[in-house]
């Protein structure tokens, strides 16, 4: 790829003057995982410099030059970046490892070779997404009735599908494939909820489903477990209790 070997200082200049190229790559990435930042090149000359920095705070955090004998990593200001670079030392590709949303952003490689070339790296890191909690909602006055409640009130079960401590997220309850009712956050670390009411003996299903623009997490319904009648807190069910 880097052919003008000999003309090193040469095409540098060149590069300076004019033919730098401005590449830019965005990569997502999920909390916890790996992420690889490649350079493309299959192999880099002794003479090649390879640098990568922290583009919001200008700082390095890796660099080869074989021929003055550099090859590092460096764990940034907040030494956040400590055991978690892996630099490649046949193509400078840089792998951030177990990354977290402070990893997030841009990422600059810069290339001092028969060229000057510059390529950005846009990370973005998208945090793992709980799975949602479906629980009964008894704060629901429907069926603590005051007089004759109406007979649909004491056929159904109040629910209510929750997150804690989530941001950017959708939270959405499905009956079947269909869609039934969502809320969105673009907060950081909020706490959401939704509703649902279902008739005891609803045999659809229903699903509540936390998503990102990158994965989602389901919680199915079980209707049959969470639905009980309890005996002590509806009068609806009073007239099987005279039976006996
Ligand atoms: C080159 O990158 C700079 C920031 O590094 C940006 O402001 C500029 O718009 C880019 N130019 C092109 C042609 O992409
Ligand atoms: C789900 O909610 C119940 C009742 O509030 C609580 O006891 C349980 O810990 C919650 N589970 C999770 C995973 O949040
Ligand atoms: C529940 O309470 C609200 C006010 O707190 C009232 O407007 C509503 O009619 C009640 N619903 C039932 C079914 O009792
Ligand atoms: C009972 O739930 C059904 C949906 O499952 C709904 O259409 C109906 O309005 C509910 N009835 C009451 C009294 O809330
Ligand atoms: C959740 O997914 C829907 C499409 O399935 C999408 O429109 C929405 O933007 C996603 N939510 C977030 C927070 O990315
Ligand atoms: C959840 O993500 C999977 C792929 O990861 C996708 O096939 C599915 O449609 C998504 N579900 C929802 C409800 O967005």
């Amino acid at each position: 790829m880097i052919t003008f070997v000999n003309l090193t200082n040469l095409f540098v200049s060149a590069g300076v003057f004019g033919s730098e190229t401005n590449e830019t790559k965005s990569v997502s990435v999920m909390e916890g995982d790996s992420v690889t930042l490649h350079t493309d090149f299959t192999e880099i000359h002794e003479d090649d410099e390879i640098m990568w920095s922290v583009v919001a705070e200008h700082t390095l955090i890796a660099q080869i030059h074989r021929a003055s004998g550099i090859f590092s990593t460096f764990d940034g200001p907040d030494e956040r970046f400590r055991d978690r670079l892996k630099l490649d030392d046949q193509t400078g590709s840089l792998t951030i490892t177990d990354i977290t949303t402070k990893h997030a952003g841009d990422y600059k490689l810069e290339i001092i070779a028969a060229q000057l070339s510059s390529k950005t790296f846009s990370v973005s890191v998208y945090a793992r997404l709980p799975t949602p909690n479906i629980t009964r909602d008894f704060s629901q006055n429907s069926s603590s009735s005051s007089s004759s409640s109406s007979s649909s009130s004491q056929q159904n079960c109040s629910l209510v599908c929750s997150v804690v401590n989530v941001g950017h997220v959708t939270l959405s309850w499905y009956k079947g494939n269909s869609l039934l009712s969502s809320i969105s956050v673009s907060d950081l670390s909020i706490s959401l909820s939704l509703p649902l009411e279902v008739e005891y003996q609803d045999k659809n299903t229903y699903s509540c489903v936390i998503n990102n623009s990158f994965t989602n997490q389901t919680q199915h319904l079980d209707i049959s477990k969470l639905c009980q009648i309890h005996s002590g807190t509806s009068p609806a069910i009073s007239p099987v209790i005279s039976i006996i």
